[in-house]
Parts: C-alpha cells; sequence; structure tokens
C-alpha cells in the first residue's frame, strides 16, 4: 500500500535506525476527523504501527468516526471528542494533522476557501499553541499557502512558534506528479518519484521533471500538459465530484505517507526526506518565507531545508511564475492573523 513512501525520497537512500530499541509511538490527533479526509486518515492512522493513541476531534461526528475505528485489531488507542472538548483533544498530542475546514467546489480556487478557513484554522492554531505547544502540526486545510503562515503568526503570537515544527502538507502534488508520470513513461510510479517545489495551487506547485531519472526524458507539448497536469490535478477531482468536494482518499492517503514519514524521522530514522512546505530561506530575500522543496525530517520536526538544485529553462520560468503568487497568499495569511 505504502509504495509512495518510497517515491518521497527523491534519491534513494539507505534508512536505519540508530537503535535497535522498540520505537517510541506517538499520540496523534486529527482535528476535522468527521470529515471527507479525516474519516479516511483517521482509518488509515489506526493501522500505522508507529501510532500509539489516536485523538479524534471534530465540531461534529468524531465520537462516532472513533466508535468505528477504534474496532480495527491494531495495538493503538483512539477517542472521539466533540466540539466542546478540544482541549482534552489535544491533551499530550505530540502530533496534530489538522485537515478542518470547507473544500471547494467547481469555479472555486482555493483562496476562495480563505474567508472560512483562516479563522477555523487560527482557532484551532490557537489552542494547538496553548495545549500542546510542543506538537508538530501537520496542515491540510486550504489554502495551504496561506493557512500555513496563519498558523505560524498565531503561535508566533503566544511565543511558541518554532518553525521545525509546523508543515503544510503538499504530498499530494508528490503523489500525483509520480502516478501521471508513471501514465506517459509506462513505469511503475514507485519508481518515478518526483520531487514537487513551491506551494500548493496551481502556479505555485512546481514539478521538477528533469530531475527525474524518468521525467527528463519527457519534453515538449507532453511535458506541458504533463506540468498543467500536475499542478491542476486537484480540479479533476473537483469537477468529478461534481459539487460534493475535493479530493479527500488520495488526501488521506498522501497525509498518511507525510505522517509516516514524520513518525519515522522522530523515531530517529536517518535520511527520512520529502518536500513540505516550511518556514524556509530559499526565497526570503525574495519576500516569499514560506516555500516547499525537499525536507530532511529528524526527531525535532524539520532537520535541513534542501536547495532546489538545478532547474530546466522550463522549470526557471515556472519558479518565476509562482513566486509572486506565493508572496502574495502568505502575506495574505499574515495579514488576517496580525490585523485582527
Ligand atoms: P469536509 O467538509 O468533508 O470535512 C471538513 C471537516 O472539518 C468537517 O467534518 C467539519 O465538521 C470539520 N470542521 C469544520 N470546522 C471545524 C473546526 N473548527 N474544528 C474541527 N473541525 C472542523 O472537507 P474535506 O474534503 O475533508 O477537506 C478539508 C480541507 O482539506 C479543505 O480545506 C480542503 O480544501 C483541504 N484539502 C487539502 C488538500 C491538500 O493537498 N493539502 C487536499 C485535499 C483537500
Ligand atoms: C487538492 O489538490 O486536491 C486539494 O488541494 C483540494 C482542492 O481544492 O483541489
Amino acid at each position: 500500500m505504502f509504495a509512495a513512501r518510497q517515491a518521497l525520497r527523491s534519491v534513494p537512500r539507505q534508512a536505519r535506525l540508530f537503535s535497535s530499541s522498540a520505537p517510541a509511538r506517538t499520540k496523534v490527533a486529527v482535528l476535522g476527523a468527521g470529515g471527507g479526509i479525516g474519516q479516511p486518515l483517521s482509518l488509515l492512522l489506526k493501522v500505522e504501527p508507529l501510532v500509539s493513541q489516536l485523538s479524534l476531534y471534530d465540531i461534529r461526528g468524531a465520537p462516532g468516526v472513533a466508535a468505528d475505528v477504534s474496532h480495527v485489531d491494531t495495538n493503538s488507542t483512539v477517542r472521539g471528542f466533540t466540539a466542546d472538548a478540544l482541549d482534552q483533544a489535544l491533551e499530550g498530542a505530540e502530533v496534530v494533522v489538522i485537515p478542518a475546514g470547507v473544500p471547494r467546489k467547481p469555479g472555486m480556487t482555493r483562496d476562495d476557501l480563505f474567508n472560512t478557513n483562516a479563522s477555523i484554522v487560527r482557532d484551532l492554531a490557537t489552542a494547538v499553541g496553548r495545549v500542546a505547544p510542543t506538537a508538530k502540526i501537520l496542515i491540510i486545510s486550504n489554502p495551504v499557502n496561506s493557512t500555513v503562515p496563519i498558523v505560524a503568526e498565531t503561535l508566533a503570537k503566544a511565543g511558541v512558534f518554532d518553525p521545525r515544527r509546523l508543515f503544510g502538507v503538499t504530498t499530494l502534488d508528490v503523489v500525483r506528479a509520480a502516478r501521471f508520470l508513471s501514465e506517459v513513461t509506462g513505469q511503475d510510479p514507485a519508481s518515478t518519484p518526483v520531487t514537487v517545489v513551491g506551494g500548493h495551487s496551481g502556479v505555485t506547485i512546481v514539478p521538477l521533471l528533469s530531475q527525474s531519472s524518468f521525467g527528463k526524458g519527457v519534453q515538449g507539448e507532453t511535458l506541458s500538459k504533463l506540468v498543467h497536469r500536475i499542478q491542476y490535478g486537484g480540479d479533476e477531482v473537483v469537477a468529478a465530484k461534481d459539487g460534493a468536494g475535493s479530493a479527500t482518499l488520495s488526501m488521506a492517503y498522501a497525509a498518511t505517507v507525510f505522517t509516516n514519514a514524520l513518525l519515522r524521522a522522530i523515531n530517529g530514522e536517518e535520511n527520512v526526506v520529502c518536500p513540505t512546505f516550511v518556514r524556509s530561506p530559499l526565497f526570503e530575500s525574495q519576500g516569499v518565507d514560506f516555500f516547499s522543496s525537499n525536507v530532511e525530517l529528524g526527531p525535532e520536526g524539520v532537520k535541513t531545508i534542501f536547495p532546489i538544485g538545478d532547474l530546466s529553462a522550463e522549470e526557471q520560468a515556472l519558479i518565476d511564475a509562482c513566486l509572486p503568487e506565493l508572496k502574495k497568499n502568505i502575506e495574505k495569511g499574515k495579514s488576517f492573523v496580525n490585523a485582527a
């Protein structure tokens, strides 16, 4: 099931644990566990051996999801929490995954979700900062390019922001890139990993196909179509669901892949590398202080942020188009918190 875990390692690396002792298992909270992503994500995290306790919170439906998922015969324990029990849900959480918020309908951009989701994410971040200030926070709620800066500013206001512990989950772009490239080349997606950098919406999604052993052979119109499909893959699902939401199942899978990578790194596995949207120095001089690139994860969260490497002329043009849009999205998120 987890072939994409390998795909997330942009360069094949030898995984190795520091110690031979049993891994420390981690308490994980899901905020928005009753939703389209939250439900399958909760199930997948129930079968993740590195999770010890699963804390499921939503403003509606989480106790039911928890009761259901808790019957799965794995070692972890599961508790569901009602709308008024957010603080209890967060107590002792070491990893908090947030898919709370509304999804798109056809014709909407992710930025159109800002007015609803910004305050949802800010309020949840405030609670995490108060109750579980050292938790690693994984943001799924859109628009990711703005919600991640919202969380950063909210935690900074509370005096508990540590950039090593905040991640925008862009793994679905990586998963899509591998899958869509495999449809062009005929290879197994597990052997066609693609690093995707930038942000998580339209032109800010920049797949670096020239750095992929199979991707570099794709040229011309086939390349443009492939890049466009990776950048706008979310629209395919929104259109097919026809008003009933956006990607949920592939997103739950992608979030589980990223959570697993982080849990392995927390447990001391070395060379766990994947793209994620973090506070980043790479384009700070151009006013873009959050950016997704390959990041090595470690016990404290972000360990090393890797530069984006050599680009083709086409990719440089994509980066040039990405940066102004990303800057605008980031500033919008920061202003939302700081204007309040
Ligand atoms: P959904 O409507 O099915 O579920 C959202 C859930 O959030 C609901 O159960 C709702 O009750 C809950 N919720 C709302 N306010 C809350 C609050 N204050 N506290 C806790 N829970 C709250 O939506 P979905 O399809 O699961 O999508 C969720 C979000 O994820 C959307 O913003 C969507 O755009 C985003 N998304 C991101 C990616 C990505 O790649 N990062 C991919 C797919 C979807
Ligand atoms: C996706 O990429 O599928 C998500 O960001 C959801 C969306 O709105 O497209």
